[in-house]
């Protein structure tokens, strides 16, 4: 068994390594597949260390790759301590784990407190032993509304679309706030809690630095389970004013205090929470000093290619934990979410933006989480509707195309598909021809591509001591634009979302997004200074 303290000594020294990290979010199945079977596995990440390395990121947070039966690609888990066939094997993990610190990168992995899986033995010892069963308390089972309970327990709706109860055989009804293969734990059960106690010894045994806790806002349900306000929204967009039962009940509070003491007996570990919270005071409260180290914050997700509206999501998440102690963290991209090219227009424009926000994010103090492949610059992929595999496609009826457009395998090298990622031809979702010019192999020695971008920036984020310090101030800025300065270290960010260049501020440029126009800066660049 490896623990923290294997770690070699630069690794070992900072226990708050995390605090200005760089993560890099590994969506398993689609980063290198080295069995051939067109799905990416344990030992294929292994194989990619040196380009992680290469790139400059400080840690891995591995998706979900436990034993499955992959109703939502993983995230439905059946044996949260064990790997899925799929991915490898314990052993594989282990090596995983023993390479990645080698080359002086840490990994976290996923955790899925929320639900389990259908297939898990508890859901099913629930369905067999029946009503008002000991096994049936360990989930969220209830009697149907109506004389003859046909209706469901409340109006809930699923996150993926339909409704978030379904019945079985005997009548009663279960909850599900995601797809009906994941049927939502019932956190007041004390073998809940214990149970998932296990996991994360387990796997900090294993030698592990930490979690992604999936839906970390979830989890306790509130008292009653009274209806919720129906409105037509997209699902997992943060909302605003009113309430969403389903989530952020108080209850959720006491679960992160007992993740927390756990692993506070393994020095130089952390735990990031999943937290679609909007309000930044509820936010703060998931970050306190006896619960997550630290929170994802989707502010920046949320905000278009816009200055004011970015400049108000960087305002917010910082007030959110500025009271709290604990670091900001900024995403740009993840597994749930449209690529952020595409999100900024897509194209040339796309990747123009997505260059100068990328800038923007890792100007900013705190704890930074890529998601593989923005450093390529991939943009969502329109796939056919044959290859669709989220279950949101078939709950919505056909309505919502759902995640796959972000979750298309890396184009590793080469001229077409499957671009070494595979040795298949048939990948689990098809990559498209035009990546050929995407491709690591192609980008690594371009120095104008957004791999080298991203390398050069990460490297000056590492070396230069321009961002030092945790605040921020705002310069004046002309309309569509912004500037600010890290207060500790001096380095100064300006971004141009008008029409127009504009003048720069004082200083030296270390780096811009995109070619200077004399000595402005134009429409869709940003420029760090110092
Ligand atoms: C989180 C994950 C998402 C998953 C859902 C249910 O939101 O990020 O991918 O589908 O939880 O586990």
């Amino acid at each position: 068994m490896r623990r923290s303290s294997d770690l070699t000594p630069e690794i070992a020294e900072e226990s708050a390594w995390w605090r200005d990290a760089v993560f890099y979010q590994v969506y398993v199945r689609s980063f290198a597949d080295s069995n051939g079977d067109g799905v990416g596995d344990l030992d294929g990440i292994r194989s990619r260390l040196g380009y992680l390395e290469l790139l400059g990121v400080d840690a891995l947070w591995l998706t979900p790759f436990y034993r499955s039966p992959m109703a939502d690609h993983g995230y439905d888990v059946a044996d949260p301590r064990d790997v899925d066939p799929l991915f490898g094997d314990l052993a594989a993990f282990d090596r995983l784990v023993a390479d990645a610190h080698e080359h002086n990168i840490r990994v976290t992995v996923d955790l899925v407190p929320n639900h389990s899986s259908d297939l898990h033995e508890w859901f099913q010892e629930a369905l067999q032993a029946g009503p008002g069963s000991m096994e049936r308390a360990r989930y969220i089972f209830r009697e149907g509304r109506g004389f003859d309970g046909s209706q469901p327990p409340n109006n809930w709706v699923s996150v993926f679309g339909g409704p978030a109860w379904t019945r079985v055989p005997d009548g009663q009804w279960y909850l599900h706030l995601f797809a009906p293969e994941q049927p939502d734990l019932n956190w007041e059960h004390p073998e809940v809690r214990a149970d998932l106690e296990r996991t994360l010894r387990f796997w900090l045994d294993r030698g592990v630095d930490g979690f992604r806790i999936d839906v970390a806002h979830g989890m306790a349900k509130p008292e009653g389970l009274q209806d919720m306000e129906i409105r037509t929204q997209v699902p997992g967009v943060l909302s605003d004013d009113v309430h969403d039962p389903r989530f952020d009940n108080d209850g959720v509070h006491e679960i992160h205090r007992m993740i927390r003491k756990v692993m506070d007996g393994y020095p130089g570990t952390m735990a990031v929470g999943e937290i679609w919270v909007k309000d930044d005071e509820r936010f703060a409260a998931y970050v306190r000093p006896d619960e997550l180290h630290l929170g994802f914050n989707f502010r920046l997700v949320e905000a278009g290619f816009d200055a004011d509206a970015v400049r108000t999501a960087i305002e917010h998440s910082l007030a959110a934990v500025a009271l709290t102690g604990t670091p900001a963290t900024w995403t740009l991209s993840n597994h749930d979410v449209v690529r952020h090219v595409t999100r900024y227009g897509g194209g040339a424009l796309g990747e123009q933006r997505a260059r100068a926000m990328t800038l923007v994010e890792l100007a900013l103090p705190g704890v930074i989480y890529l998601y593989n492949g923005e450093e390529l610059g991939l943009p969502n992929v329109e796939l056919p509707d044959w290859a669709l595999q989220d279950p949101t496609w078939e709950r919505s009826g056909h309505t919502e195309r759902g995640r796959d457009g972000c979750r298309v395998p890396i184009p590793w090298e080469g001229t077409s598909p499957p671009f070494g990622f595979s040795t298949a031809v048939n990948t689990w979702l098809p990559q498209p021809n035009e990546w050929d010019h995407l491709t690591a192999e192609a980008q690594l020695e371009d120095p104008g591509s957004m791999l080298s971008l991203y390398r050069e920036a990460l490297e000056h984020r590492k070396s230069n001591a321009g961002f030092a310090g945790e605040e921020l101030e705002w310069y004046g800025a002309p309309a569509g634009c912004f500037a600010f300065r890290r207060k500790g270290g001096g380095l100064i960010c300006a971004l141009n979302t008008s029409g127009a260049s504009v003048p720069l501020p004082p200083g030296q440029v270390l780096l811009s997004s995109g070619p200077m126009d004399g000595d402005q800066l134009p429409p869709d660049t940003a420029v760090w200074l110092v």
